[in-house]
């Protein structure tokens, strides 16, 4: 029994810690491989947050270079500074989440772990939600006043282009919907949590598109830095994450959007299993049973890499694992193709007397479930 505990049961009222001590924000960042800007960081934010009792939690995914060791060092002399370290998880959205998640205090800020943020923006975040009745103020770039700094224009127009599909999906105008620095009152945070679709990085977006009822908001210009230190991490992968946002917003509630990916990568299976069936047929020229066959590795193997970069990008496989895991997928494969025959054969046989196409497409239905069931379990199970 805690000393709390025991206290309570005395019927004693329980000791409040003093003032201060217990955090009214909490600065979530998320970090990898970051090392030479923690310390500066952690710097500004002691300057800038003089007089509110904040905390910071650096959401780490096993970074590879020194970036636990410098928030460790920062953390044993100041109790500000907390540590989140995630093994096997990538992504900013999941990492905002968890790092809330592990705070008490009632504000959140999220904010980049590089630098490019502009801190001396949070004191004014926090005082539009404390003081002036706001629950969310939203770091905006694009606000009179605002900037993006030295972005080329292929960034500045993909950012601009993602801010526009994000329309479908937001209900409030926002002009950032795509920033990664904000502050919200964590009763809001909480009331989207539990929709949250938690993919990739914009996680605001997220946020946005899961409250039930538009919040009150604020946007507050700032300008966006150059990078002075460490490299940026967004890759052609980021883009495949926000379609899978944007199609788990629509979607998402009717049916899982990763089943929908490796649905799409299979009738594109289909497609490269006539054309390579065509090619071979009259260029080989061999049996048409050996030409099937050909066309049906060629499609086992072209499934099995754009599943790799695309429907499970989060597990990807390389090396040895990738080579274990075209095997397993193979085999997934070939059992999925042995039961669509069986429940095709059955649906169009004397006892049920479905219609050809009918049967045909419960087959492909069948073992198209059972494809991706098994091999996200077995080929791409979580490490
Ligand atoms: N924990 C964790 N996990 N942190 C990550 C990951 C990850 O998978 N990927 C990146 N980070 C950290 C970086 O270390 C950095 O502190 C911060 O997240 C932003 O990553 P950058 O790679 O620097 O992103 P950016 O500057 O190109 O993009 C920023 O601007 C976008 C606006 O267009 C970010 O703020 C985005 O969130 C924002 O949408
Ligand atoms: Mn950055």
């Amino acid at each position: 029994m805690t000393v709390s505990m025991a206290a309570e049961k005395e019927g004693k009222r329980v000791p409040l810690p003093p003032a201060g001590i217990v955090p009214t924000l909490c600065i979530v960042i998320p970090v990898l491989n970051e090392e030479a800007n923690i310390a500066r960081l952690v710097e500004r934010l002691d300057d800038v947050l003089d007089g509110i009792a904040w905390e910071a939690i650096f959401v780490d995914d096993d970074s590879t270079d020194a970036t636990r060791a410098a928030v460790a060092a920062l953390g044993a002399r100041d109790p500000r500074v907390r540590l989140l370290h995630r093994i096997g998880r990538r992504g900013l959205s999941s990492a905002f989440i968890e790092g809330a998640q592990a705070s008490l205090a009632p504000c959140i800020a999220a904010m980049d772990g590089d630098l490019q943020h502009d801190e001396t923006l949070l004191p004014r975040m926090f005082s539009a939600l404390r003081d002036e009745g706001y629950e969310l103020a939203i770091g905006s770039r694009y606000v009179g006043g605002g900037g993006v700094g030295d972005w080329d224009r292929r960034r500045a127009g993909m950012s601009s282009f993602a801010t526009k599909l994000s329309r479908i999906v937001l209900h409030a105008p926002v002009t950032d919907p795509m920033s990664g620095f904000f502050m919200i009152r964590r009763d809001t945070f909480e009331r989207a949590v539990r929709r949250l679709s938690a993919l990739g990085f914009k996680i605001l977006l997220d946020i946005l598109a899961s409250l039930p009822a538009p919040p009150r908001l604020i946007e507050l210009p700032y300008e966006f830095r150059s990078r002075t230190a460490g490299e940026s991490k967004l890759d052609a992968g980021v883009l495949r994450d926000y379609l899978m946002l944007i199609a788990d917003k629509l979607v998402g509630h009717i049916v899982p959007v990763r089943f929908l990916l490796f649905a799409a990568v299979g009738v594109l299976g289909i497609a490269a299993h006539l054309v390579v069936l065509r090619l071979c047929l009259t260029l080989l020229a061999p049996g048409f049973a050996t030409a099937q066959a050909i066309a049906t590795g060629c499609a086992i193997v072209g499934n099995f890499v754009l599943n790799n970069v695309f429907t499970f990008r989060e597990n990807r496989l390389r090396g040895w694992g990738f080579l274990r895991g075209l095997l397993t997928f193979a085999a997934i494969c070939s059992v999925g193709a042995v039961g669509n025959v069986g429940v095709a054969a059955f649906l169009f046989g004397p006892s049920v007397h479905s219609a050809w196409w009918l049967a045909g497409l419960a087959g492909a239905v069948m073992s198209l479930v059972w494809n991706y069931a098994v091999s996200s379990v077995i080929t791409w199970r979580r490490r």
